[in-house]
């Protein structure tokens, strides 16, 4: 027979685990993407350096990932766009897949504002569709 000192640690030690392993998981998905290839355009697939972008936002997440809003509300934070952004659009949502980066002829939104505003500043960023979406990219 086991002390009773002993069993109590052993009770309490798959719950640890279970802890540990939890924990863990919970920092691996908070974990931002170094490069993502958004294949869901036919023009050509978006090569987008996350973690370059993260750094020229200086890592205001919210630059890109909106607040969670009542038609359809997030289910974790910086949750991937085209979960919600589909196409065709989800009942009781408006901004469908392309809506949600850039207009039809991505004259704004969210990637075209921002590259606008940063080649007025002398940088060059991707403005035409070719710019973005190559079918090299896969
Ligand atoms: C700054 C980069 C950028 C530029 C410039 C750009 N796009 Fe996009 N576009 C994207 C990204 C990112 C997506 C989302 C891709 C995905 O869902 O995989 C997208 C999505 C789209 C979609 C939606 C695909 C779908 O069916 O859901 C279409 C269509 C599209 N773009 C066409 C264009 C056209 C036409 C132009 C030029 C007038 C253009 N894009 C310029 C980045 C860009
Ligand atoms: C310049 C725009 C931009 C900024 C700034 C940005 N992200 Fe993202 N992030 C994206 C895009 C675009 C995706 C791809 C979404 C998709 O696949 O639909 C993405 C995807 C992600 C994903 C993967 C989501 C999934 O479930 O696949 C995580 C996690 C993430 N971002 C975290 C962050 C964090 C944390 C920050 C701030 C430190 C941040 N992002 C800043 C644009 C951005
Ligand atoms: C959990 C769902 C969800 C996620 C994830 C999500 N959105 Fe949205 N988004 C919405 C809803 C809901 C609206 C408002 C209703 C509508 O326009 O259809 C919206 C609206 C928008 C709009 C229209 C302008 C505005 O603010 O109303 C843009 C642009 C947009 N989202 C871009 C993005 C981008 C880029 C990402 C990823 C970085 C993203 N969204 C992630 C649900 C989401
Ligand atoms: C807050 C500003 C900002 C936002 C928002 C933004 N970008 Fe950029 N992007 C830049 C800057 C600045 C550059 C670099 C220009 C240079 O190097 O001269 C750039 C460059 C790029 C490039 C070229 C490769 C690289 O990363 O250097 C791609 C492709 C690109 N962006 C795609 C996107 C897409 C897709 C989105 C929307 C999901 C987006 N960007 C949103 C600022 C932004």
């Amino acid at each position: 027979m086991p002390s009773k000192k002993s069993v109590v640690p052993i009770l309490i030690l798959p719950f640890l685990l279970f802890l540990l392993a939890w924990m863990v998981q919970a920092a691996e998905q908070a974990k931002p993407p170094v490069t993502l290839i958004l294949k869901g355009s036919p023009m050509g697939a978006v090569k987008f350096e996350h973690k370059l972008h993260v750094e020229r936002v200086a890592g205001k997440c919210d630059t890109c990932h909106h607040a969670s809003k009542p038609e359809k509300p997030a289910t974790a934070a910086q949750q991937a766009c085209r979960d919600c952004h589909t196409k065709p659009s989800q009942p009781g949502m408006k901004t469908a897949t392309q809506a949600a980066f850039h207009n039809p002829m991505a004259k704004s939104g969210t990637c075209i504002d921002c590259h606008l505003k940063s080649n007025a500043a002398g940088k060059a960023a991707p403005v035409t569709c070719g710019k973005c979406h190559i079918k090299a990219n896969g």
